[in-house]
């Protein structure tokens, strides 16, 4: 099979990775920027055209307060740092989440990210932030639900096109390939609806320590493997 065009990850370890070394979870997370940079750069050179990251879940609110500063830090700093390089490397930048109720500093971020690479096209990174799986499908399914009330769109006309056009991922394709790092084996609330027919890689390794051979490691087994999406394999329909 051929490459993966749009790959997801859910970068998970970052406490445990900073845990076994003795160190504060933060720096874990520092960490996990680090490699989240080079990641951005390798899946460029393996010419991945769509890759979705999973930063900060709707549910990352009950962390610790402090921990929850430290993110949101260091969201504002790798945009402040790194969307020039971003921009010039021809990476579009767009984010999924909830957004109306982050603090406005970092949403004027967030915008400014999506509005300086929107004409970019040698690759697509999708952050997600303030994102989760069910809170995004409840909100495509209460503003369809305006427009079925206001006339603008009839019930027996809801098409799984139509709910997928009002989530927040509308014009990105599904993720062929998801990969979690840190051993953990669950979604999390991650991509729910796009995630219907994605292929799965969990690798043991704490994401600070997930390595450009790994992310080539977990392409090469994407194209081994046999995708049917419900259906047959042509080669085994008796004719
Ligand atoms: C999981 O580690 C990681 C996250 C909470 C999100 C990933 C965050 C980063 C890579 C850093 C932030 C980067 C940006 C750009 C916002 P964990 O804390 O759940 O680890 P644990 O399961 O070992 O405790």
């Amino acid at each position: 099979m051929a490459k993966p065009a749009h790959i997801a990850i859910i970068m998970d370890g970052n406490g445990r990775w900073a845990k076994a070394r003795g160190l504060p979870r933060s720096a874990g997370h520092k960490a996990g920027v680090e490699t989240l940079r080079k990641v951005v750069r390798n899946a460029g050179e393996f010419e991945i055209p769509w890759l979705t990251l999973y930063a900060f879940s709707s549910e990352n609110w009950s962390r610790p307060h402090q921990e929850v500063n430290d993110l949101l830090g260091l969201l504002k700093l790798f945009i402040r740092r790194d969307l020039a390089e971003l921009h010039r490397s021809g990476v579009r930048v767009r984010v999924i989440g909830e957004r109306s109720s982050l603090a406005s500093d970092i949403r004027a971020l967030l915008e400014e990210a999506e509005a300086l690479t929107r004409e970019n096209r040698s690759m697509t990174l999708v952050i997600a932030f303030n994102y989760g799986g069910r809170d995004e499908i409840t909100r495509a399914v209460g503003r369809i639900a305006e427009l079925v009330a206001a006339g603008r769109v009839d019930a027996g006309a809801v098409t799984e096109e139509l709910i997928a056009s009002h989530l927040d991922t509308d014009g990105i394709p599904d993720p062929d390939l998801i990969i979690r790092t840190s051993g953990e084996q669950r979604l999390s609330n991650f991509l729910l609806w796009q995630a219907a027919y994605s292929e799965f890689i969990f690798l043991p390794c704490y994401w600070p320590d997930f390595s450009g051979a790994d992310l080539k490691a977990a392409i090469d087994s994407y194209a081994s493997r046999e995708r049917r999406f419900g259906g047959v394999v042509a080669s085994t329909v008796a004719s």
